[in-house]
């Protein structure tokens, strides 16, 4: 009976939660919805002019750290676009850099990350930061997003998954072939696993600090780890996957997608790492991958970015084809299968997410 009513009382929380809003936390739990939420990953960035206009003022990481530009170009697409859901203009290295590396943006290159962690000493170097106070202006970034929100539409925090920020910690830039990380994983495999602790045990204070501030969902991208064969992931990423699904204080309540890039030759074991929704990219049909992960979960994606470069019609005609892969099954959020390219004409990017909620209409 205790058990009873302790469900019954979780399920009206979260109802209470939920049922204030919103089409796209709705679809996260698998509810019915009058049509197909839809986001896309980097909706904020170089490809919209509004962007543009702040970033010829001020740095990438300027932006990152200052509260009111991050939150004026958080709400752009929102207000542009009419997506569904907000996403935290941040970075995903913002972690790392307050686990004591110095992060540098270099223009026309990327991410550097200085003094990259190749051994057992560097991994004691790096500390786990407190989130609440070493990553305060992502906090106050998150509850002044939420008042100029005002309930539009929720607002989604994200972090790195434990082994994609690995990868920028040993390599110290993005990678293709991820040579030094995969020589620290079988020629060091306890430092490795070390690193991945630390990063994981940052991440975990990370995302509860961030939905204590405000987050009303979160994303974990695990944008690299696709370079890993299936066994490997299975044995030096996954245990770390599920301690993060583990720790979090609002599970249940605030639903968690789990992005894996590249990912779907291990898609099963994606899933047994946990989330409440996959994200899947755009290398397998949306209804294998469903199937694949089980019904259990909510999906979300997954158009090929570049297909955004195409005329209208071939837009359309694949945004029907990922909506009929969908089915009518509840639990479906439409997005890209990886981020919105930089050099995408923004109009199409309008057109697509206004394609996506007059199509899945029902
Ligand atoms: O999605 C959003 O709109 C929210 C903001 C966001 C950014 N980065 C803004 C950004 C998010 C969620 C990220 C996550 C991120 N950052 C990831 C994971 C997602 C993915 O794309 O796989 C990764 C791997 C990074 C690291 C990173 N940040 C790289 C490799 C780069 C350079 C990319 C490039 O094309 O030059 C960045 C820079 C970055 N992050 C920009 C933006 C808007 C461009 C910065 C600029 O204006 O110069």
């Amino acid at each position: 009976m205790e058990n009873f009513k302790s469900s019954l009382s979780n399920f009206l929380l979260r109802r209470h939660v939920v049922s204030e809003d919103h089409l796209f936390l709705r679809a996260c739990w698998r509810e019915d919805v009058e049509r197909t939420p839809v986001w896309l990953m980097r909706q904020a960035g170089r490809y919209m002019q509004a962007y543009q206009e702040v970033r010829a003022q001020h740095s990438f990481l300027e932006m990152c750290r200052n509260p009111r530009l991050a939150a004026q170009v958080t709400l752009q697409p929102v207000e542009r676009l009419g997506v569904d859901a907000a996403i935290l203009f941040s970075d995903i290295l913002v972690l790392v850099e307050a686990m004591g590396m110095r992060l540098e943006f270099q223009e026309g290159f990327g991410p550097r990350l200085h003094k990259p962690v190749r051994s057992m000493d560097g991994v004691d170097r790096l500390r786990v930061p407190e989130a609440e106070k070493d990553l305060a202006y992502v906090m106050e970034a998150i509850k002044l997003t939420r008042e100029k929100l005002r309930g539009r539409v929720p607002l989604i925090g994200f972090s790195g998954a434990p082994f994609t920020l690995a990868s920028y910690v040993i390599e110290g830039q993005s990678s293709r072939i991820f040579r030094f990380t995969k020589e620290m994983m079988f020629s060091q495999p306890e430092a490795f696993n070390a690193l991945m602790e630390k990063i994981t045990s940052a991440v975990i204070d990370y995302l509860n600090a961030q939905v204590r501030a405000g987050a009303q969902a979160l994303q974990i991208f695990d944008s690299w780890v696709g370079c890993l064969a299936p066994d490997d992931y299975e044995r030096y990423v996954l245990p770390h996957m599920q301690r993060i699904f583990a720790s979090l204080d609002a599970r249940g309540e605030v639903p968690v997608i789990h992005f894996a890039n590249q990912a779907a030759t291990f898609l099963e074991k994606v899933r047994v790492a946990g989330g409440d929704v996959i994200g899947v990219d755009w290398r397998i049909p949306l209804d294998e991958a469903w199937r694949r992960v089980g019904y259990e979960v909510g999906i979300q994606g997954n158009l090929d970015p570049l297909a955004l470069f195409a005329p209208l019609e071939e837009i359309e005609r694949r945004v029907r084809d990922i909506l009929d892969k969908a089915g009518s099954r509840p639990g479906h959020i439409f997005n890209l299968g990886h981020g919105v390219h930089k050099d995408t004409p923004e109009e199409k990017v309008v057109a697509l997410v206004k394609m996506v909620k007059k199509l899945s209409a029902r």
